[in-house]
């Protein structure tokens, strides 16, 4: 039986548009966000409390890469549309947002007080789940380049790579887990990953 697919409108037109957009372009534009919480910064633009705005603002830009790396797949298999060669600096750029989210709250919010720090992460629920998202992308990280993809074999660094989908789940649980009230931001992330997720269960 011919396998259903359907196709976004103008996928060819763009998927032949990319092709020619190289992947350190996407790096480049990656670290635009950081330059603009920088930029703010320094114009006072960061609100009363610059230091949860920095670590608000971090956190979620790392999310967003996480869900964006989540829809390459889906919308190339759905949509038509290949964003296959820009998924591992999606990946890359999620790490080093979710990475200095973390150094933001260590050094600006604990001042460098480690046993506090760890006390707090092993306390505090939405921590623990947000820590755990960030070492499950250790091993992700350390191994998105091509040698480690040669010394792993294609299968085994694949199989590794599917880390994302429990660090993406424990990265929208700590968001949600983190709120007060009920926004509905935090839905939104939570509904999107566990959407891409169940789209790759339908082959
Ligand atoms: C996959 C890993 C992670 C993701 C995707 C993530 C994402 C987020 C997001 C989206 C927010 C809320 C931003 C907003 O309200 O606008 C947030 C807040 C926060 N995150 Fe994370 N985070 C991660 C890991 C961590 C880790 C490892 C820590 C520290 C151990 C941490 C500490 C915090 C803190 C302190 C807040 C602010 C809480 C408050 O407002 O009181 N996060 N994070």
């Amino acid at each position: 039986m011919a396998a259903l697919s359907f196709s976004l409108p103008y996928a060819p037109v763009l998927n032949g548009a990319l092709r020619r957009v190289p992947p350190w372009a996407v790096y480049l534009a990656g670290t635009l966000p950081l330059a603009w919480i920088v930029w703010l910064l320094f114009h006072n633009g960061l609100g009363v409390d610059p230091v949860k705005e920095i670590e608000h603002r971090l956190g979620k830009i790392g999310l967003q890469f996480i869900v964006a790396g989540l829809a390459v797949t889906p919308l190339r298999r759905w949509g038509g549309l290949n964003l296959l060669r820009f998924r591992r600096a999606l990946g890359v750029l999620a790490f080093c947002y979710v990475g200095l989210h973390l150094a933001a709250w260590l050094v600006l919010d604990m001042a460098l007080l480690w046993q506090q720090a760890l006390g707090d992460i092993v306390k505090r629920p939405y921590l623990t789940l947000g820590m755990a998202g960030l070492v499950l992308l250790l091993p992700l990280a350390a191994t998105s380049n091509d040698w480690a993809l040669r010394r792993l074999g294609g299968a085994r660094w694949r199989q590794l790579h599917r880390l994302v989908y429990p660090a993406a789940v424990l990265g929208g649980v700590h968001y949600l887990w983190l709120v007060k009230a009920w926004p509905p931001e935090p839905f939104v992330y939570l509904g999107a990953i566990l959407v891409l997720l169940a789209l790759r269960l339908r082959r």
